[in-house]
């Protein structure tokens, strides 16, 4: 499966912080926003990724990440012009997803689901796999439906009366037939491409699988200044109480053998001194003498 990830919008809940840095290289804690989404796709063995940004962030972006492969990874760059819909990444990233099954996932979404989103990936056949997360605020998201049998009814984007607490995260996987369905989709009345819309295609054709995350799972977007504090302060009192980090790209290059361990030795002698390196020259030394423990 390839990936997208999708880091482009205004960012403007988030202004001033927005006025010179895109959202999605913002800190949630140790680490660039974007480093979060992107240890998700490859912790789900994903290794084939099209990131997605502003004209403008673009060059910052490749600044951070560069093309990859010191990761063990591929990465292409896209432009959107304006933030025309979610949807629309599809569309940008057509020849890029050409045949393949997709993940799109969200530059602002800290998503620590445990195995739910890797056993989604490896058991994905076709049609769409959508996650649902239970929440106080369904209004602000686009919000699942179930029967009384577990099996989801309907989609909506941001319903004044939501017909459940279930909201769907910014995290989806598609088959390649999702240009298609991304083709046929209209602006919204807010004007834009609504993934929503792409989901909804899905479900009335009976081809939408709806993972619900368990109690215990999070799932943060970090859009706004509280939510990205509190995102921050989430992932400060996990690593700490832990002594594991949370959105790490080199220990899931390692974890994933997208990386050697010499690779990755190489990669933390190359950094500066700081925590950060300190946290993965113990990892190093830990894999030296157990071999690679529980992730
Ligand atoms: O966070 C999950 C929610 O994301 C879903 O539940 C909703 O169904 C989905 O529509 C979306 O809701 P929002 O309207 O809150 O998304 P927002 O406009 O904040 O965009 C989410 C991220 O995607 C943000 O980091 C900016 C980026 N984006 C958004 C748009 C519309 C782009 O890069 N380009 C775009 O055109």
């Amino acid at each position: 499966m390839k990936g997208i990830l999708l880091a482009g919008g205004t960012g403007s809940r988030l202004y001033p912080l927005t006025q010179v840095t895109s959202k999605q290289l913002q800190p949630v804690y140790d680490k660039p926003m974007v480093y979060y989404p992107l240890t998700v796709l490859m912790a789900a063995g994903i290794r084939d990724i099209c990131l997605i940004t502003t004209p403008q962030d673009q060059a910052r972006f490749q600044t951070l990440l560069g093309d990859g492969s010191a990761w063990g990874i591929r990465l292409e760059y896209r432009t959107q012009e304006r933030p025309a819909g979610i949807a629309e990444a599809l569309l940008i990233a057509e020849s890029f997803i050409a045949d393949s099954p997709v993940a799109l996932m969200l530059g602002d979404n800290i998503f620590f689901a445990g195995d739910a989103f890797p056993k989604a990936v490896s058991d994905f056949q076709d049609g769409a796999t959508v996650f649902a997360y239970h929440v106080h605020d369904p209004e602000r998201y686009g919000v699942v439906e179930f029967d009384d049998e577990g099996r989801a009814v309907s989609l909506e984007e941001k319903p004044s009366e939501p017909k459940s607490n279930f909201a769907v995260p910014g995290a989806y996987l598609f088959d390649a037939q999702v240009i298609e369905k991304a083709r046929h989709v209209k602006p919204s009345a807010r004007g834009e491409l609504e993934i929503t819309d792409v989901n909804k295609a899905y479900l009335v054709e009976g081809r939408l699988r709806v993972v619900r995350l368990s109690r215990g799972t999070a799932w943060l977007d970090a859009g706004t200044s509280s939510s990205l504090h509190e995102a921050s302060a989430y992932v400060q009192t996990i690593e700490k109480r832990q002594g594991m980090k949370l959105g790490c790209p080199e220990e899931a290059a390692l974890r994933r053998g997208f990386l050697s361990l010499e690779a990755f030795e190489a990669l933390v002698a190359a950094m500066p001194n700081c925590e950060y390196r300190e946290y993965l020259s113990d990892l190093a030394a830990e894999v030296r003498r157990v071999g690679l423990t529980a992730a």
